[in-house]
Formats: C-alpha cells, structure tokens, sequence
C-alpha cells in the first residue's frame, strides 16, 4: 500500500437529509488525489457535467444514464444521501472530489447483500473523463476499501466487477490490491454487443488496515 498520506475519520451520522443550505460534509476519507465525502445539494450540477458523457457510460449498467440529466443526478443524490448499509446508520455511496477546491469528480460506493452472502458488499465506481489517467480512482479505491473494512466489520469480502473489455477498470482493481478470481464468459450485453465480466475480489486479510 502506497497510500500513506491517507487519512480516515469515523464513520458519519445518519440520516443525511442534507439541505442546500447545510454545509459541505467533512472527508470521511482524504488522499493526495482526492478527498471522499457525502453528497451534497451543490454536487448536482457538476455530477452531471461529469457523468454525461458517452464514455463514462460505456461500461456502466444501464441504471447509469446516457445522456445523464440534471433530473438523473438529483435522483442518484436522493438515493446516495438516504441508501445505509441493513442494520447500520451508515451511508454507502460517497462523492470522490477534487482535494483543493472539493469539487464533484465522481462517486463510489458499496452494494450490501443478503442472506449467506451478508459479508460481501460489492465495490462501483466512476469519475468525469477529465479526471482520468491521473490515478485519482486507483487511490480512491484502495483508501474507500479500507474504509469498508474499517466500518463494518461484519465484511470479510469485497467484490469488484468489470467488463472484460474496460481495461482501465481492471487495472484500478489490480493496483488496489483486488485478486482477479475468473470470468464469467459473455454474461453482460449492452446495446447488443456482449461482454465477459471479470470477478475481482479483496478479502479483509488482504487488506492491511492500520496505516
Ligand atoms: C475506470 C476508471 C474508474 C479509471 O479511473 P482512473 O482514475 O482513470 O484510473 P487510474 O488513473 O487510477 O488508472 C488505473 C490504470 O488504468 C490505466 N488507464 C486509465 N485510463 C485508461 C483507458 N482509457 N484505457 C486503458 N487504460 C487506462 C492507467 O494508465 C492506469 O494504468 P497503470 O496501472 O498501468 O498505470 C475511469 O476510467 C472511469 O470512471 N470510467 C468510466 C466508468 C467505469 O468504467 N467505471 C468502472 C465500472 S466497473
């Protein structure tokens, strides 16, 4: 881990029905490239700016919207800032920002499961292509990870799944410490073309929390 400049702090309160007037949340995470932090009202405008582009899309599921609209982002920030992990008062979904000036450069987030596979929460994560390259979402990845780790301790195993085809995910996984463990062969289609998804996975051993 390269990350030592990171910093964490406790996990924050909720509900976060934050209001435009509320003031700008505190980092629960802070790195060189970036700081993590909840959402909040004034995100909007440049949460669309930066996820309303084809690329970014790509390879997203179809619940992330392509063209992305001022309605879509309201939408994902009324589920990011009311979205806890079961039996928590714990927010998932988190804006990655810029370090100086706090502004929206993307999002990342947990998705929690049920029954025997309580214990695994699966990773997702993006940023506006003007960010790209920059090893912004390598960092982000492997100091949110640890948080995870950090906060709930019930989970022993964090997921991370890609399309075959997006390299530059792939290769965020990797660099984050995440093993690949295999593909499942031509399990995803998007706008009628079909892809393998590579399973990735980080396990709480593998993951040192205590720098
Ligand atoms: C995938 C994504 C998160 C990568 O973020 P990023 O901040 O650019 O990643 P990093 O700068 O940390 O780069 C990680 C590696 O990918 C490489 N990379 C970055 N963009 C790339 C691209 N378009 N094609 C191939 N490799 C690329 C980097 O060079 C780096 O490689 P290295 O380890 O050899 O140096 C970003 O491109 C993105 O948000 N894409 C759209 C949404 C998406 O696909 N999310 C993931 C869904 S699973």
């Amino acid at each position: 881990m390269s990350s030592q400049a990171e910093s964490t702090a406790p996990p924050p309160p909720g509900p976060a029905a934050a209001i435009a007037s509320d003031p700008v949340p505190p980092p629960i995470i802070t790195t060189p490239k970036c700081i993590i932090r909840l959402h909040h009202p004034s995100d909007i405008a440049a949460m669309q700016r930066a996820a309303d582009s084809p690329a970014v899309a790509k390879y997203m599921s179809y619940r992330f919207a392509s063209p992305y609209t001022l309605e879509d982002a309201q939408r994902w920030l009324g589920f990011a800032m009311n979205f806890k992990a079961p039996g928590t008062d714990i927010l998932t979904s988190y804006a990655i920002c810029d370090p100086v000036i706090n502004t929206y450069l993307g999002g990342i987030g947990v998705k929690t499961r049920e029954d025997i596979e309580e214990n695994t929460f699966e990773v997702g994560y993006w940023i506006g292509e003007a960010s790209w390259g920059k090893g912004i979402m390598t960092e982000a990845l492997r100091a949110y990870a640890k948080w995870v780790f950090r906060t709930f301790p019930n989970v022993i195993r964090l997921e991370g799944n890609t399309f075959g085809a997006n390299e530059a995910s792939a290769k965020v996984l990797r660099n984050a410490g995440f093993v690949y463990e295999g593909t499942r062969r031509k399990a995803a289609v998007k706008h009628g073309v079909v892809y393998d998804v590579l399973m990735f996975s980080l396990l709480r051993e593998e993951c040192p929390l205590d720098n």
